[in-house]
């Protein structure tokens, strides 16, 4: 007797939770959140980016932006990298490695790598090569003019090495090597004969580009005509388009409201349920 009137209790709190336009608000929320201004220094971040105030329903999930004391920072594939530029009608950032900005020498070294399915490198930079760790070998010296080494403690030093600036790698024992990118204007300036560690210091810090590919933002103009915000769905990342009105997989007068979850009583699904709850009291 006490029990049948417990799971009435609770049947009814169910029904009410199943009545209430669950999604309605939320679609107009999401439509407001991905209009607020995201601004990082002198930066406006923008779809695909997302972070701050933008959650990641804004953006596209590979593209979160911390703002880290007014300085754009991303992580891509576990490599975090301070963001000295965005070209969103080209689809480009600028990128320059972290870890090397805080030091040129780096204790274990790591290559960067890229999702080729995300971003591809841009073709007018150039590759140059990282030795950590080096020393030179016994018996041997370095000529007295070698640009392409840096100092790192006073017993070891680094070198790099990049097209057309050579170095005679026999000469010297390197722990570590990684390949680093650098664009064309650093690529002139470290291949000068009075180069520096401060030219490479700035060659680092000017960043490199990668650019994303076309599929990750090529829904957003249309939806952005229709009057919504790109932005993707919290359950599968996949694009979508935020409007007044809801959340729409493409833009906004595509057809029936791209519901969140299967939640909402207009899902013919939950009906049933509604139905035989119902039914049942
Ligand atoms: C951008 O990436 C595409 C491949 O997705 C490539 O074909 C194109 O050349 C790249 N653009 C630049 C400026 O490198
Ligand atoms: C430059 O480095 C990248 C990443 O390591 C590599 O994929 C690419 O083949 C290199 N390009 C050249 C010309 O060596
Ligand atoms: C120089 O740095 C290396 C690695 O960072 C370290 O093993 C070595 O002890 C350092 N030497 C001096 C003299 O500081
Ligand atoms: C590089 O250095 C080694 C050792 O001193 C020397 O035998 C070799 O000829 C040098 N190679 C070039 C291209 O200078
Ligand atoms: C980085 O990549 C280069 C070229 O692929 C390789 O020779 C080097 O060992 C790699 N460095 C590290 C630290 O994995
Ligand atoms: C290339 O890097 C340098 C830093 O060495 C920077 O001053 C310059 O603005 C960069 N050029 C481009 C086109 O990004
Ligand atoms: C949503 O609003 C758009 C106009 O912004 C309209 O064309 C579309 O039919 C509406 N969709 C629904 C399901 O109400
Ligand atoms: C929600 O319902 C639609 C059709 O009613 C279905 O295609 C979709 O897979 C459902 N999604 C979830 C997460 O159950």
């Amino acid at each position: 007797m006490l029990s049948d009137l417990h799971s009435t209790v609770i049947l009814f709190i169910i029904l009410c939770f199943l009545h209430m336009p669950i999604s309605l608000g939320q679609d107009d929320e999401r439509y407001r959140s991905c209009g607020e201004p995201f601004q990082c220094g002198s930066m406006n971040i923008i779809y695909p980016f997302w972070g701050g105030r933008k959650p990641e329903y804004c953006g596209h999930p590979s593209f979160e932006i911390k703002c880290e004391s007014s300085i754009p920072k991303i992580a891509i594939e576990s490599t975090r990298y301070e963001v000295i530029d965005i070209n969103t009608p080209n689809r480009i950032v600028t990128l320059a490695r972290d870890d090397l900005l805080s030091s040129i020498c780096l204790d274990n070294p790591e290559n960067a790598s890229f999702d080729l399915n995300t971003f591809s490198y841009v073709s007018s930079d150039l590759n140059i090569t990282l030795y950590f760790g080096c020393t030179v070998r016994p018996g041997l010296q370095l000529p007295p003019s070698s640009p392409n080494r840096f100092n790192c403690n006073s017993s070891i030093f680094g070198i790099y090495t990049l097209i057309n600036v050579p170095f005679n790698l026999s000469l010297v024992t390197c722990q570590e090597e990684i390949i680093a990118r650098v664009n064309q204007t650093s690529a002139v300036a470290l291949a000068s004969p009075t180069a520096s560690v401060e030219v490479l210091r700035r060659a680092i810090a000017g960043g490199f580009s990668v650019n994303w590919t076309a599929g990750i933002d090529s829904k957003c103009q249309q939806c952005r005509t229709s009057g919504g915000r790109c932005g993707s769905n919290p359950d599968s990342g996949d694009f979508a388009c935020h409007c007044l009105n809801g959340t729409h997989s493409n833009y906004c007068n595509d057809g029936p409201n791209h519901l969140p979850g299967n939640l909402s009583s207009t899902n013919p699904h939950n009906l049933l349920l509604l139905e035989s709850l119902e039914d049942k009291l």
